[in-house]
């Protein structure tokens, strides 16, 4: 029996199948995938089969407990399956001890995981499989950059786990996790960071990444002091949190989203805010970040309609550089735009975006273009 289903067009890019034979942990492990892709759930792997030849996904998570036969013989069956040949496999067990999860490379699986695991190590896991290429590219990147973009990924996968569990994040962890790409900016040598995310199907971490690098090099062109700069990174890392409880179809659907989707998406800032306010030892400008970045100085943002003054200063350039980034991201319905063509229709949202910050900010970019075209 199937457990749920999803329309399956052109979603293998962002698909992970689960084959669960116990209610509650299939759940459990389809919640955990939420906002970080598709999900499929199954109990029986013949009921998979045509799924799953249909619709190959990027990752296909077998429990021990998979019906009809056990996971192991699950396994054999899609592995002996031209159609799935290079779907990559996890297979779990709530017995720590189970020679099933011992023998998983042996059975076909590229890796082995025991229950109970956190949800950052199940993120982490498919992320590392799908993500192989663009991480092992990561390893031939100065140290710097590399632990930029490792430190910055580990603290916001970690967060998952921290949400789950109700606890707090630690400003240390996240500033230390932030220092290499304030460095980076420090030094103008962030284009390896950038590039560096290029590919990898994490969209939640790559927008707050880029967010995260655009905010820092913003306040270090306006003259902002290190402690800010890592405030304004770390704000960056942070501010769209509320979205690890959205779901995935509603996350990235490629359509216009309808008014209760809408109800559903907003709702992210208000998750930020709730969390981040749980956080004592982060600085307010993190908070403000993420409660003001949609709010727009024409009154016409959410969550609460501010205006103008009501704006704080680090807001004003967080919501710039958000929809500068969430305009030339690339999703996986749509290519991204060319900066130039996201300035310009920035530059007509003249009553909404800080028209001054708006214009340093163009000026930075085009610097910043001319000075790599020149390189
Ligand atoms: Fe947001
Ligand atoms: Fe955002």
């Amino acid at each position: 029996m199937a457990t749920s289903t999803i329309d399956a067009t052109n979603s293998a890019k962002v698909l992970v199948t689960v084959i669960d034979g116990v209610p509650e942990h299939r759940n459990q492990v389809s919640r955990a995938l939420t906002s970080f892709y598709r999900v499929a759930a199954f109990d029986d792997v013949v009921d998979a089969a045509p799924f799953l030849r249909s619709t190959p996904p990027l990752a296909l998570v077998v429990d021990e407990s998979a019906k009809p036969w056990g996971g192991r013989e699950a396994i054999k069956h899609i592995r002996e399956d031209a159609a799935l040949k290079g779907v990559r496999i996890i297979a779990t067990s709530a017995d720590d001890d189970s020679r099933f999860l011992a023998r998983a490379r042996e059975l076909g699986c590229d890796a082995a995981l025991a229950k109970p695991f956190r949800r950052s190590q199940l993120i982490s896991t498919i992320s590392g499989l799908v993500n192989y290429a663009v991480e092992t590219r990561w390893d031939r990147l100065a140290e710097h950059h590399r632990r930029a973009l490792r430190s910055s990924l580990d603290t916001f996968n970690g967060v998952s786990d921290l949400i789950d569990r109700g606890e707090p994040i630690e400003y240390a962890a996240v500033r230390l996790a932030c220092s290499p790409l304030v460095e980076a900016i420090r030094r103008n040598d962030f284009k390896a960071v950038l590039d560096g995310v290029r590919g990898h199907d994490n969209y939640s971490y790559v927008h707050s990444l880029r967010v995260a690098t655009l905010l820092s090099l913003f306040g270090h062109a306006m003259g902002l002091a290190e402690t800010d700069l890592l405030v304004l990174a770390s704000g960056g890392l942070l501010h769209d949190i509320g979205k690890m409880a959205i779901p995935h179809d509603v996350l990235n659907k490629p359509g216009p989203l309808t008014d209760q989707e809408l109800v559903v998406m907003r709702g992210h800032v208000e998750g930020s805010v709730r969390y981040i306010g749980n956080c004592p030892t982060l600085p307010k400008g993190i908070g403000a970040i993420a409660a003001q970045h949609h709010e727009r100085l024409d009154g016409g943002g959410y969550p609460k309609g501010l205006r103008g003054r009501d704006l704080n200063d680090l807001a004003r350039m967080a919501a710039i550089v958000d929809v500068f980034s969430a305009l030339t991201d690339r999703r996986c319905y749509k290519a991204p735009m060319a900066p130039e063509r996201a300035l310009v229709i920035m530059q007509e949202m003249s009553g909404g975006l800080d028209q001054p910050m708006l214009r340093l900010f163009v000026d930075l970019l085009l610097s910043s273009a001319r000075e790599s075209a020149a390189g």
